[in-house]
């Protein structure tokens, strides 16, 4: 029997894609299908925005999207442009200082393997962003779509309450 020749895989057209991520203005050109996640890893070499999973559930891609937190995975780089991104890279301050979450996961030893950890940390800043004092039960709901498969979570919801104690998050 004669094999039908393989028909080759559309390659999909490239869309130019402007945005800022830290503070700096970036400009490429990708594949409209191009995840922002993927956009960030692979065009920018921002790898500490991790992947989990391929389900959109797992959290460990978050990053702040005009200050909100999002899954990078459930968004199209396209869908970004003229947005301002933050990714974990970008959280410290200019002077090395790490960030109050940084320093709050530090302090309260709010990971182990530190897989999840990026994602917590921009979930924990963008929750704390809108609501500065969250009680226990509002951390934990607000965490709900970031998964950790070694801390057991004690830790890191002690780590957001100690963050939201510090006098920099209320400014
Ligand atoms: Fe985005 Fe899991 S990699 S939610
Ligand atoms: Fe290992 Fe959260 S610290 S997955």
């Amino acid at each position: 029997m004669r094999r039908r020749a393989k028909t080759p895989r559309r390659k999909d057209a490239d869309v130019k894609v402007d945005m800022t991520v830290n503070g700096t203005p970036e400009s490429h050109e990708v594949e409209a299908r191009t995840l922002l996640v993927n956009y960030l890893r692979d065009t920018l070499g921002l790898t500490g925005t991790n992947i989990g999973c391929d389900t959109t559930s797992c959290g460990a891609c978050t990053v702040l999207l005009n200050g909100q937190s999002v899954k990078s995975c459930t968004v199209l780089a396209a869908q970004a442009a003229g947005d301002d991104v933050t990714t974990i890279e970008g959280l410290a301050h200019e002077d090395g200082r790490m960030h109050p979450v940084q320093q709050a996961f530090q302090e309260c030893h709010g990971l182990q393997c530190g897989y999840c950890t990026p994602g917590m940390v921009m979930a924990i800043t963008s929750l704390l962003s809108e609501n500065p004092e969250p009680t226990e039960e509002e951390v934990r709901v607000g965490l709900e779509g970031n998964f950790c498969r070694c801390t057991g979570y004690h830790n890191i919801v002690a780590s957001a309450l100690m963050a939201s104690r510090v006098p920099e998050m209320h400014q």
